[in-house]
């Protein structure tokens, strides 16, 4: 048995142990990947300035995210079909999260549906919604959002239309999956995911089936998204959608200084830089890149975070040291989750939180909130001195 001390071996045990389909979904980026990639190595390019014999007793992590009380400044991102990635994910990983003190965000397209969750956890969580044609259903989802007790919703402004996934498109992806040859042959060497499955009821998209109407194929996120995602959308249908919550409210998917700007006119609390993981607009520039033109724009105005490309407690670091408020780590948990369920969540989540602590320790820093740029070494033209 692997001893797992890092976040790739918990992706190598995932991928043993849940069917190609879904690890190919997490995995993914759209078309070629290179934003996928650069998501990830954008962070090597920076470095830290080590400082010696500074006191590192009583070190802290803890900080707030949107004025939440965080055990340390990562959330759970929004992944859609976490539930297939191990029967009932959304719940484990959402319990996993609360026991850890760092927010649980649940994505639109999860299996578990906000009722699954909110029955399952004790703490309120936050809902991500995507910009939908529909006003009646979007009303329904912040309603039944209210109802679950969550604290926050997500709205992903990055996705009118859905970046092509070569591989999602190859394996036939969908929830359930379809029985073909191909998906059974792979199916079956996942014994352990397999009973699981057996096991729970929670096999559809819980929070579109049986609520969305007219909806041809709803085992199917490409068809779905063909027909209810609202390419029309502009910055006033934004602001409604906010209006119709009426509570906290965090803009993702930003990568631009005037849509950085724009989110905070039409006054969310947070924004978060991302490129949804590489998974919407192939070329664009990694979130870690984008983060400082950002922040000189709207820093001062509204909480800025970040996701994509968070693999270690030292990404986390970096991204908080240059500005961000917080992070998120979408396929960091998945990892552990698909690995070995809610023990796996709990694990990604330690091992983030323990490199975190200890790469804060030896740059010579005692309490998150106080790290500043100054612990960096930056790459001179890092955001890009683009024409
Ligand atoms: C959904 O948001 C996805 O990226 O698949």
């Amino acid at each position: 048995m692997t001893v797992v001390t890092n976040i790739d071996d918990l992706k190598q045990i995932y991928r043993r142990r849940a069917p190609k389909m879904f690890y190919d979904y997490a995995e993914s980026g759209s078309w070629t990947e290179q934003t996928f990639r650069e998501n990830v190595s954008d962070f090597e390019k920076i470095y830290f300035r080590q400082r010696v014999a500074v006191d590192m007793v009583n070190r802290s992590t803890k900080t707030q995210m949107i004025g939440q009380d965080v055990a340390m400044p990562v959330a759970l991102a929004p992944v859609g079909l976490t539930g297939m990635q191990c029967a009932d994910g959304e719940i484990k990983a959402a319990r996993a999260a609360e026991k850890f003190g760092v927010p649980f965000t649940l994505s639109t397209m999860s299996i578990c549906s906000i009722e699954d969750v909110a029955e399952n956890t004790t703490q309120p969580f936050w809902f991500q919604v995507y910009t939908l044609k529909d006003d009646d259903f979007m009303r329904r989802l912040f309603e039944r959002a209210r109802a679950a007790n969550c604290s926050a919703i997500v709205i992903t402004v990055d996705l009118q239309l859905m970046g092509q996934r070569h591989k999602d498109l190859k394996n036939g992806l969908s929830a359930p999956p379809k029985l073909t040859l191909k998906s059974m042959a792979d199916m079956m060497t996942k014994i352990h995911w397999g009973l699981g499955m057996l096991g729970t009821k929670r096999r559809f998209f819980g929070n579109i089936v049986g609520h969305a109407h007219g909806v041809k194929d709803p085992a199917s996120l490409g068809s779905w998204t063909t027909e209810a995602f609202d390419q029309s959308l502009d910055w006033k249908r934004i602001a409604k959608f906010r209006e119709m919550w009426g509570g906290k409210v965090i803009i993702k998917g930003i990568l631009d200084p005037e849509d950085a700007k724009m989110a905070a006119k039409i006054g969310a609390d947070a924004i978060i830089v991302s490129n949804h993981g590489g998974r919407q607009l192939d070329g664009a520039l990694s979130s870690i890149r984008a983060l400082q033109p950002i922040l000189d724009a709207v820093g001062d105005k509204i909480e800025v975070h970040l996701d994509s490309g968070i693999r270690s407690g030292q990404d986390v670091l970096k991204a908080v040291a240059m500005g961000a408020k917080g992070t998120y780590i979408g396929r960091a948990f998945t990892y552990g989750l698909g690995a070995m369920g809610e023990a796996g969540v709990t694990k990604a989540l330690e091992i983030i939180h323990k490199e975190l602590d200890m790469t804060m320790a030896l740059c010579g820093h005692r309490d998150i909130t106080e790290v500043s740029p100054d612990i960096l070494l930056l790459p001179e033209d890092f955001a890009g001195d683009w024409a």
